[in-house]
């Protein structure tokens, strides 16, 4: 196959990318958009602070264009995530204790709700734990109303959207290390007794300071032997020309290597479109023009 997604799915799997909403009037990155991907995340328009940017009081207009677009051009829809510590609206910053639990909830029902039947995965809880060696949760106001509200969240998904697949999401767990120990044991510890979870997606941010793991795939595969799907959710590589190229290529292989593995999704288009400051970690030069990166991974694939 030609393009990214038909290539995947030819494997069984899909190729994906995070889109914003205010970019849909740009011909050359929607023209890419429909013929490269098959998995649409919403970049910003699905977290807390874009809907429901007032107590009680939702607003889904960004979001829902990007769903509707995605399923009418035959594209799925990662929903990307009910409830995470950052971009939390200043409402539910300040809140704590029952209050701020009963607000998650709410907005997880609502928002789970809303798009019930549209959503193939839902990031259901995003970088939960922390970065340093002890493999802890991390500290933020969700975990301060009680260490039970991960299985919350996820059961309070699943009774809103049971056809949803349920994904925990993180960063820096991309390789075997304190911090995805720490997610595979809660992930066993759900398995065990039942609470809802389909899936782990591994965001999977690369440079030089945090490179492709060696044990990439090992890690994959001992997250889907617990019995989950695996995918990689929000892929850029630092780096440029045959290196960057051989880093993502090794990214497509430790994948296809893994039956659970799902999919991959690279978070964004073009270089241009990527949230890091600097650099160039995408497979789209900034005019829309296909990168050494892009020919390897679509070659891996
Ligand atoms: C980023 C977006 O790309 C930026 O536009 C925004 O300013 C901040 O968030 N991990 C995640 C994503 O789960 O939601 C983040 O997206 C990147 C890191």
């Amino acid at each position: 196959a030609s393009t990214l997604h038909a290539a995947a799915a030819e494997q069984g799997r899909y190729f994906g990318t995070a889109v914003a909403a205010y970019k849909l009037s740009d011909s050359v990155y929607t023209g890419i958009l429909d013929r490269e991907f098959g998995m649409v995340t919403p970049e910003n328009e699905m977290k807390w602070d874009a809907t429901e940017p007032s107590q009680g009081s939702f607003s889904y207009g960004s979001a829902d264009q990007i769903v509707n677009r995605a399923l009418s051009h035959n594209q799925r829809m990662r929903g990307h995530a009910l409830a995470w510590h950052q971009q939390q609206p200043g409402w539910a910053q300040s809140l704590s204790g029952t209050a701020l639990r009963n607000a998650m909830v709410n907005h997880i029902t609502n928002v789970a709700t809303h798009y019930k039947g549209k959503i193939y995965a839902w990031d259901v809880v995003n970088e939960a734990f922390d970065d340093g060696g002890s493999g802890a949760r991390r500290d933020s106001n969700l975990q301060r109303t009680g260490n039970d509200w991960i299985e919350v969240a996820f059961r309070t998904a699943r009774a809103a959207d049971p056809d949803a697949k349920l994904c925990y999401n993180d960063y820096n767990t991309d390789g075997q290390n304190a911090k995805s120990n720490g997610v595979y044991a809660m992930v066993q510890d759900f398995k065990a007794r039942g609470v809802p979870i389909d899936c782990v997606g591994f965001q999977s941010h690369f440079n030089s300071a945090s490179p492709v793991p060696s044990d990439y795939q090992a890690n994959l595969q001992r997250f889907a032997n617990l019995g989950v799907d695996v995918q990689i959710t929000e892929l850029d590589i630092e780096g440029s020309g045959t290196t960057q190229a051989d880093n993502y290529r090794r990214v497509v292989q430790a994948c296809l290597a893994v039956t659970r593995c799902t999919g991959i999704t690279v978070w964004g288009i073009r270089d241009s479109d990527s949230w890091r400051a600097s650099g160039t970690p995408l497979l789209f030069d900034g005019n829309g023009n296909k990168k050494p990166a892009y020919t390897s991974t679509l070659t891996a694939l």
